[in-house]
């Protein structure tokens, strides 16, 4: 593959993007950055206490500033924290210049992965209802990524593997 696009990871917390970029990464042999990460190092904070401490809106300026900024990369696997693609700058970015994978899978696993989770914010603060509105409405924003992964009942392995025959395939 002679592209110098980045590989970009969206989708809801829980759907993988963390894990499965990291095994796409190392099957490809480029580098992997992780976001959620990056931010956490540059703060000196978990993403958690950004949110209790300094808010959600100053969080999603960070948020921007950073995802930008690491997109300016060329031919790395990327995953995004779970509202970034939901920005229209870093949307269009993404859309316009990199190829973008939605971690596609059923709201009920997504539930139960996220329902407990004590290091995201978004999951905890909110109802099971609220929970099923975030994804449905997220999921109309994800699906504008290039490709929608449908990765329900299979391996995280299974999961690499189809969007590696996509990338060679693009
Ligand atoms: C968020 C998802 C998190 C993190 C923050 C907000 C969201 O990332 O960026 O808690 O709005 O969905 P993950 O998707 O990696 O959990």
């Amino acid at each position: 593959m002679k592209s110098k696009k980045n590989l970009v990871f969206i989708g809801m917390m829980g759907s993988g993007k963390s894990s499965i970029g990291s095994i796409v990464s190392k099957k490809l042999n480029i580098e992997f950055i992780d976001v959620d990460y990056e931010i956490e190092t540059k703060l000196g904070m978990k993403i958690t206490k950004i949110f209790e401490e300094k808010g959600e809106k100053y969080f999603r300026n960070i948020e921007e500033a950073i995802t930008l900024k690491i997109l300016k990369n060329k031919k790395k696997v990327i995953s995004l924290g779970g509202g970034a693609f939901l920005n229209k700058k870093v949307n269009k970015e993404i859309i316009e210049n990199h190829i973008s994978f939605w971690l596609n899978w059923d709201f009920k696993t997504l539930l139960n992965r996220i329902k407990n989770s004590h290091k995201r914010p978004i999951a905890f603060k909110s109802t099971k209802n609220e929970l099923i509105k975030i994804i449905n409405n997220r999921s109309i924003v994800y699906s504008k990524a290039h490709y929608k992964i449908d990765c329900e009942g299979l391996s995280k392995n299974e999961v690499a593997n189809n969007i590696l025959n996509m990338y060679e395939a693009h």
